[in-house]
């Protein structure tokens, strides 16, 4: 596992105001386990009233639009956010890809986007059951993240982390082997090299995502070159958004 683990909470279309004590009650967790890099993804009404209820998590979004500003009605710019306060965005998730037919062209002018306006990004990537049966999964994989992300990124160590996330294993309980996450992170790994070059490309966390939960967390985390996880349904309360936490803090110690 990485030098420093990274355990992110995407909230999804979940919070109300309401929600903010678990935010609290997160944020007080992490303060005991140093070891551990954590942060949540709320949904963008609840950013800033997050960012003022904690000192140790991060805070960040769960979109942004590819343009600095404009006529873009209901859309949240990548400058608004870190406004809000944020410090990252997820950008490329399944869900936004599939729902808001996001393309690779689409996500890469976000990244750019967000990358402009100061945030750090958790880029994600993913391969459908259809084409894991298919025996593709690597290729296709390798494929959307380099038509994802912008040529000539700089700083890229300390700016970018990835995020594995096949899509049947996202709120299904299904997931993938430790060998399919291990292959598929060594190849993420492989291109980040061949892009970055190798001292940033070691910077670079690599999430896992897909079913996490305080029962898998040390396994999956265990597996080769996943550098934390990207949670979503354990991420809401911060009972079993903690035990996640602990997980990857007693990997550490292992
Ligand atoms: P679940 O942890 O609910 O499977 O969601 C994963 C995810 O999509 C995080 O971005």
């Amino acid at each position: 596992m990485a030098e420093r683990p990274y355990i992110v909470g995407n909230w999804k279309m979940h919070g109300l105001r309401a929600m903010l004590p678990e935010a609290r009650a997160i944020d007080r967790g992490a303060q005991r386990t140093m070891k551990v890099e954590v942060a949540i993804a709320p949904p963008a009404t609840l950013i800033h009233a997050v960012y003022r209820e904690v000192e140790q998590i991060g805070v960040g979004a769960q979109d942004c639009h590819g343009a600095a500003e404009g006529a873009h009605t209901g859309d949240i710019s990548a400058a608004m956010l870190a406004d809000a306060g944020a410090k990252f965005v997820i950008l490329g998730h399944s869900e936004r890809r599939q729902n808001h037919a996001e393309s690779d062209a689409v996500v890469q002018a976000k990244v750019q986007a967000a990358l402009d306006a100061g945030l750090k990004i958790i880029l994600c990537c993913g391969e459908s059951e259809a084409v894991r049966d298919s025996g593709k999964a690597v290729e296709f994989v390798v494929a959307q993240l380099r038509a994802s992300l912008p040529a000539g990124l700089e700083q890229a160590g300390e700016r970018l982390t990835i995020a594995y996330e096949p899509i049947w294993a996202i709120g299904t309980g299904r997931t993938p082997t430790v060998d399919d996450i291990g292959e598929m992170h060594r190849a993420i790994r492989a291109l980040t090299v061949e892009l970055f070059g190798s001292d940033e490309a070691e910077r670079i966390r690599i999430l896992y995502g897909g079913s996490v939960k305080a029962e898998n967390a040390r396994e999956l985390l265990g597996a080769d070159e996943v550098g934390g996880a990207l949670v979503g349904g354990a991420s809401l309360t911060a009972e079993s958004f903690l035990g996640i936490v602990l997980a990857a803090s007693e990997l550490q110690d292992a």
